[in-house]
């Protein structure tokens, strides 16, 4: 095996602090080119990623999400689960579409493919010498990111993802993951609560002392906890609502 996409992958951490540099035109082309040549379910290509460079739409969706790296990148995508071009096939085709692409399953086909569109584009852009940052922030106010980038029925957007060049300053790492035996399971799943403890405490513990080395002390909290406090939050409840009224789950 090449080492390269392991060692590529695994180097992955989130870049929020980029040059004031832009990305090249055939840059963007090619990232497109290699976000479409993902896995799509039954050929669908329910995805359409908007390519943000005007300031003022920008601003406007900065606003939205409250985080200034909106704004300060080299280059702003926005990922959208489009069924729109399926609608025009249905009415042209009288074909009885809509109950597949307004059902939960066109949801969660969409939601997949738009994902694996962006995650090749994420490693695409890293291997290229970019740093990404996805921003599901965007969905604070569906709305009006509806109404920003004029999407019309049968359209979600689903995250954004800021790009550039990494700022001298950028010094993020990779954070660690949660252990092996956590996530994998052998034939079938393991449900033993006991297996499940002893990997989150050793994670607790690792995830603890890397926030303790990266914020010199300022900040130690155990993962369980940052987990916690942030599904306690409960945000962004109104979801279910936004997808009815952009055309998604009617059925
Ligand atoms: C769908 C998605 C949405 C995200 N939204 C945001 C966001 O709005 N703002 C942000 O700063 N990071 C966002 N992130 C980045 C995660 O916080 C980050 O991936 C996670 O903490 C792990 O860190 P790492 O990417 O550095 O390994 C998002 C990640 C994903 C996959």
């Amino acid at each position: 095996m090449s080492e390269h996409v392991y060692n590529l992958v695994k180097k992955h951490h989130s870049v929020r602090n980029f040059k004031k540099e832009n990305v090249p035109e055939e840059h963007i082309k090619q990232l497109i080119e290699a976000g479409q040549s993902a896995s799509t379910s039954s050929y669908l290509q329910t995805y359409s990623v908007i390519g943000v460079e005007n300031p003022e739409i920008k601003e406007e969706l900065k606003e939205v999400s409250g985080q200034p790296y909106v704004v300060e990148n080299g280059y702003l995508f926005v990922f959208v689960i489009d069924y729109y071009r399926h609608s025009i096939i249905d009415e042209n085709t009288k074909a009885d579409m809509a109950t597949s692409f307004e059902s939960a399953e066109g949801l969660l086909v969409g939601t997949v493919d738009v994902t694996l569109v962006a995650q090749n584009i994420a490693v695409t852009a890293e291997d290229m010498g970019y740093g990404i940052v996805y921003l599901g922030s965007l969905r604070n106010d569906i709305e009006r990111v509806r109404e920003i980038l004029d999407l019309p029925d049968h359209t979600f957007p689903l995250f954004g993802m800021a790009l550039g060049v990494p700022n001298e300053d950028e010094n993020g790492s990779p954070k660690p993951r949660l252990p092996f035996e956590s996530v994998f399971h052998k034939d079938r799943y393991n449900s033993d609560k006991s297996v499940q403890k002893e990997s989150l405490d050793k994670y607790d513990q690792e995830v603890s002392d890397y926030y303790k080395v990266r914020t010199n002390g300022e900040r130690s909290e155990v993962w369980s906890e940052q987990i916690a406090q942030f599904m306690s939050s409960k945000q962004r409840l109104d979801m279910l609502d936004h997808l009815n009224s952009s055309g998604f789950i009617r059925k």
